[in-house]
């Protein structure tokens, strides 16, 4: 099997990356990535050298390029996962999250069809990884089923939801072998800080202010990263074609009760005094269009395939605090910019 996995370089790609290359030796892992801001080949150090990786820097919004690497590799299977994935950056440049996210996919499935449309093809799963955020805000209960409609909000999860209905479309109109899996909102290492809980780490660790929109009283579910990576290997192994999975893990949070579980670790791992740390809090202007709750429903995946989350959150988000703290060197690169030394990686066959 040789399986294409775009965006492998950023957060959650560089986890499912990690996990197909060393549970999967006999399968040929490429990760497509064009190293935006959020691509980090530091993500990817502890595999970079095994046999059954390779690196391809490009975009996937070059339709030519895209086609070319298709035909040359002759891949099995798409894990897609690249994408401009941050809510107040879509706000600020709601068009990148257009090429990317819609014309990127559609580039993507253009080319895995002629793969799957030619005589004798090998070509078997294009597996689309989404977001909770599609299915739009919930009022105080309810949960996100995979049949909730879909009513997106910011221009990020409008972005992803055009992309979720160009896949269901390539399925129903072309037969081609999809999946697509929804997912809440994860945590965990190698999060870019500029997400809530790695912002407010780093922010925490330098003694700075630590920002939360509104009143913080908007609730996200939150789900380790490395729980996501599972589910994803279980969902493209398993499933049948045309299918959708909700992956969530029960765990509704208000923001500002995240931030002060957050402050009260780390008052104990970096010996502060208790309660120190809580009065970095901040309440600053709301985000435009702030979806007030997102809860997801993963009964279907539980049942249907027997994957469920492993961790508590707050085994998880010490363990990710911990994390932060002993990569320090991680995270000052990515802050000062230093990371983008990577940039120049070219792609050789
Ligand atoms: P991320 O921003 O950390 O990483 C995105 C990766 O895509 C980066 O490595 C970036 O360089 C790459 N990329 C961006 N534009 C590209 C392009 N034009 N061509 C090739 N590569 C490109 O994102 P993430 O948080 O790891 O999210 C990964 C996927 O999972 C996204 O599709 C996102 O919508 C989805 N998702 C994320 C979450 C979450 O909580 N972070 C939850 C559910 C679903
Ligand atoms: P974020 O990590 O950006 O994820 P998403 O918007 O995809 O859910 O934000 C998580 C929650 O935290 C969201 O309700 C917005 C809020 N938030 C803050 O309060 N302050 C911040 O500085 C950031 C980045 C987010």
């Amino acid at each position: 099997m040789k399986i294409l996995i775009t965006g492998g370089a950023g957060f959650i790609g560089s986890h499912v990356v990690r996990l197909f290359v060393n549970k999967y030796p006999d399968y040929t892992i490429y990760n497509l990535d064009k190293l935006t801001y959020a691509g980090n080949l530091a993500n990817l150090k502890d595999i970079e050298d095994k046999p059954n990786y390779k690196f391809v820097k490009g975009d996937i919004v070059d339709a030519e390029f895209i086609n070319k690497l298709f035909k040359a590799e002759q891949f099995n299977a798409v894990i897609h996962l690249a994408a401009e994935s941050h809510v107040d950056r879509s706000i600020t440049n709601p068009l990148e999250f257009v090429y990317t996210n819609v014309i990127g996919t559609v580039n993507l499935l253009n080319a895995a069809k002629e793969l799957y449309k030619a005589e004798g093809s090998t070509f078997k799963r294009f597996y689309h990884v989404s977001t909770d955020e599609v299915y739009g805000s919930l009022g105080e209960t309810g949960m996100f089923t995979e049949t909730t409609a879909y009513d997106p909000h910011s221009p990020y999860s409008a972005s992803k939801a055009s992309s979720d209905h160009f896949v269901r479309a390539y399925h129903d109109t072309y037969k081609m072998p999809c999946v697509i899996s929804n997912c809440s909102n994860n945590y965990g290492p190698y999060h870019f800080p500029e997400k809530l809980i790695p912002l407010c780490i780093n922010n925490i660790k330098h003694n700075k202010s630590l920002p939360i929109y509104g009143k913080g009283e908007n609730v996200r579910d939150w789900l380790f990263v490395e729980d996501h990576a599972r589910a994803i290997d279980v969902i493209f192994h398993n499933s049948k074609d045309g299918t959708t999975y909700n992956i969530g893990g029960h765990n509704e949070w208000t923001n500002i009760d995240v931030i002060r579980l957050l402050c009260r670790i780390m008052d104990k791992k970096l010996n502060r005094t208790e309660g120190s740390n809580e009065k970095l809090i901040t309440f600053v202007t709301d985000r435009a269009g702030h979806d007030l709750r997102y809860a997801i429903d993963s009964t279907k995946l539980q049942n249907d395939l027997g994957w469920k989350p492993s961790l508590q959150f707050e085994e998880g988000l010490e363990r990710t605090v911990d994390w932060y703290l002993q990569n320090e060197e991680w995270l000052n690169n990515v802050t000062s910019g230093e990371y983008q030394k990577y940039y120049n990686v070219q792609y050789t066959r």
